[in-house]
């Protein structure tokens, strides 16, 4: 395999995915890829083992994750072209053991101080945070650094967990010498794939929040397998202000701002939106835009053939496999596992 620059995302399957993975992760990952796969090699994969970093239901997880693969088919994803591998984490050991050596690079006041730990952990209590909850960054590190990646294409929720993959190339590298290649910085991250990249969707009960799966309720986030009437519904009601104004400003009015990401993001213009200073018209744009979305992507979705993915996920993991090895054996070599 010829190592082209790798652009790598992926997303958990321990929920159903929502319109905030979408226009966060998944679309940057689908737009590049379709415009750039002859250029870049294209990595799609499940982060399945991450999954049980937050509560989980086991019966249905390996489901969960068939059901990932095929959203990614169903996003419009170019899974036949020859550079665009799809895989799940945990059928490539490498993974967990890179992440265990860098683990041993890692300080524990480096993970402490990581926004996502520190939030997910006040909400669900000392007694049932997980060391894998902690250490989720350093697994996160090694499937971006087994490979190599440059571009990955995330959340705004997942900038300081990027920043900290460099933070552990940059390291191992000094001590080691070439061993990584380090993955851009969140600003040369968003100049590749162009404004929309870093987004924030804001959750529709309540915008200083982002819409996340991990969310009880599930009444702020519409989830991609959701009915066009319920998805209509949630942001018909999302909550807005008293401003009485349409304007792009997060810290004022978080709750319109991220309507018109949202709009935008499902091919909406929001300077039009904008221009009207009107929030039912603005919700009512982006209920149609959104709910057209949903139609399109459900109905690619049930025409999927198992089998198809099946033969996708052999070919993508053997690949990967080869690829993750390489990297693998050039570390061990380096801290002293293997002969030199
Ligand atoms: P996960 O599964 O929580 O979310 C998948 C992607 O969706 C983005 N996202 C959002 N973007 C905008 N607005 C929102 N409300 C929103 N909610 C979620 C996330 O930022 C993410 O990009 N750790 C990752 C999965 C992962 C990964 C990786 C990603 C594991 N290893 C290596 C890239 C490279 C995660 O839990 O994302």
């Amino acid at each position: 395999m010829t190592h082209t620059t790798t652009i790598l995302t992926g997303a958990r399957a321990n929920n159903d995915l929502h319109i905030g993975n979408y226009l966060g992760a998944l679309k940057p990952m689908v737009d590049m890829a379709n415009t750039t796969a002859d250029k870049y090699t294209v990595q799609l994969f499940v982060p399945d083992l991450h999954s049980f970093t937050t509560e989980v239901d086991h019966e249905t997880l390996y489901a969960m994750t068939m059901r990932n693969v095929k959203t990614y088919i169903a996003l419009g994803f170019p899974v036949d072209h020859p550079n665009v591998y799809v895989y799940r984490q945990s059928f490539i050991s490498a993974h967990s053991e890179l992440a265990w050596i860098l683990d041993c690079f890692t300080s524990f006041g480096e993970l402490q101080r990581m926004t996502q730990f520190k939030d997910r952990s006040a909400k669900i209590g000392e007694k049932r945070i997980s060391v894998g909850l902690f250490n989720y960054p350093v697994l996160m590190a090694a499937d971006i650094l087994l490979y190599g990646a440059k571009y990955v294409p995330v959340g705004d929720d997942q900038s300081q967990h990027l920043e900290f993959a460099r933070d552990v190339a940059i390291r191992m590298n000094n001590k080691f010498g070439n061993l990584f290649t380090v993955p851009a910085s969140v600003s040369e991250q968003h100049k590749f794939f162009g404004n929309k990249q870093g987004l924030r969707v804001r959750d529709l009960v309540d915008p200083s929040k982002k819409m996340s799966k991990s969310d009880a309720t599930g009444k702020g986030v519409v989830f991609l397998n959701e009915s066009t009437v319920s998805a209509r519904k949630k942001i018909k009601s999302a909550t807005t202000d008293s401003y009485s104004v349409v304007s792009h400003d997060y810290t004022k009015q978080p709750g319109i701002s991220s309507l018109l990401d949202v709009a935008d993001g499902f091919g909406g213009d929001s300077k039009e939106y904008i221009a009207t200073h009107n929030y039912g018209a603005l919700k009512q744009a982006v209920a149609d835009k959104v709910a057209g979305f949903l139609a399109d992507y459900q109905a690619k979705l049930a025409s999927i053939d198992d089998r198809r993915v099946e033969d996708l996920l052999l070919s993508g993991e053997h690949a990967m496999q080869l690829r993750a090895n390489e990297t693998l054996d050039r570390v061990q070599r380096a801290v002293g596992l293997r002969a030199r």
